[in-house]
């Protein structure tokens, strides 16, 4: 008989809203393809989200940083965000939490059309539209630092301070140029602000400029990122590698989203290579329709399958990809993508498809 390798073991925070609808049919269709492949999982969930912070005060537990580095190899996370905490304090401190205290300085955004028929752009085939965002994830304006004087009178002042580090921009870029010679791409476009922002986004052009040196195969683009979201709407077919800072690999991911059938279907993965990382869909909790049974499983079975080709398990990730792609060609979607199917339906169609 073959030698089994190790169980990985992946915790699993379904979060608010939507994200306890998605989670559990994202983790069917992980665990049917794994056991299809002959692989184990060791799952194990956490309750934290709005729920419990309103129970207890529990945002991220001060141990649970350390307990993820010594005892997982991934985190799937389903949405967070609760209309009953107006300020997302428990979103915040938990997901930027993670993000930050993790290092997760990499996310991993693809915008890959499935199908021609979910583009909302005219004459666009699945080739047009296929290129990843690499947002840099731990610095910019998300940074936290800042603060208010005189709040709440007419005179007020609120600074927000945008962070740029050398290492930090040098690792993002770098992991830009690792990603697309891994995958055989041959274009990388750096996006920034330089014209306006003249210090930090200056650091990013000469950092690129440095670092594209290395990688002489790959063709090395620059655009300011008024110009980028403009381009990505005229002409996607020019991208395959986007690398950008934070707010703005915030904003060209969603646009990317638009083109390939919304957020439903988007998602992400914030990642520190060699280190416990974690992945999510890009949507958040969805109070509109949450409790509804009608949210797209498929963003977070996606995060599934990216977290799969993370842990190694090649295989294993394009036959979650496969079940979706299956799914969408076969009309089998939920209502956003102009199906019948409820959450659960979807999922149960996806986790068959996966074991088959
Ligand atoms: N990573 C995260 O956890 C994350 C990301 C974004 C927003 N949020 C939080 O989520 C809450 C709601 O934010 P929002 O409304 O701006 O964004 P959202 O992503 O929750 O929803 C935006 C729109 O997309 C739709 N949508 C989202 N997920 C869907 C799915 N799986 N299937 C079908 N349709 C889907 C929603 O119905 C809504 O119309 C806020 O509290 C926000 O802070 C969390």
């Amino acid at each position: 008989m073959p030698e089994r390798s190790p169980a990985k073991r992946i915790a699993v925070i379904p979060g608010d809203g939507v994200g306890k609808e998605v989670m559990p049919e994202a983790v069917k269709t992980l665990k049917a393809a794994a056991s299809k492949g002959g692989r184990e999982l060791a799952l194990t969930e956490f309750d934290w989200g709005a729920d419990r912070y309103l129970r207890d005060g529990t945002t991220l537990p001060s141990d649970a940083v350390e307990m993820f580095r010594r005892d997982f190899d991934a985190i799937l996370l389903g949405a967070l965000g609760d209309p009953r905490v107006p300020d997302n304090r428990h979103a915040a401190e938990i997901l930027l939490g993670l993000r930050f205290k993790l290092d997760l300085y990499a996310n991993e955004r693809p915008c890959v059309l499935f199908d021609s028929k979910l583009t909302p752009l005219k004459n666009r085939a699945e080739k047009d539209v296929s290129f990843w965002v690499i947002r840099e994830n731990t610095e910019g304006l998300y940074a936290g630092i800042g603060g208010f004087f005189k709040k709440g009178t007419a005179d007020e002042i609120a600074t927000q301070e945008d962070v740029n580090t050398r290492k930090g921009v040098e690792r993002i870029i770098r992991y830009a140029f690792e990603f697309a010679r891994r995958r055989g791409l041959r274009r990388v476009c750096m996006s920034d602000k330089s014209n306006a922002l003249a210090y930090g986004h200056n650091l990013w052009t000469r950092v690129f400029a440095d670092l594209r040196r290395e990688y002489t195969e790959i063709e090395a683009s620059h655009m300011y990122i008024d110009n980028l979201l403009l381009q990505i709407v005229r002409d996607p077919s020019q991208f395959q590698v986007i690398v950008t800072c934070n707010l703005f690999g915030d904003i060209a991911s969603d646009l990317g989203a638009g083109l390939i059938g919304g957020l439903g279907l988007a998602p992400s993965g914030n990642i520190h290579p060699g280190q416990v990382s974690l992945f999510e869909p890009v949507h958040g909790s969805a109070p509109d329709i949450s409790g509804k049974g009608i949210a797209n499983p498929m963003g977070a079975t996606l995060a599934a399958g990216m977290m799969c080709e993370f842990l190694g398990w090649a295989a294993e990730a394009k036959r979650i990809e496969g079940a979706v792609r299956a799914a969408i060609a076969e009309g089998k979607t939920t209502s956003d993508l102009g199906g019948s199917l409820s959450t659960k339906q979807l999922g149960d169609w996806l986790a068959a498809r996966a074991a088959s």
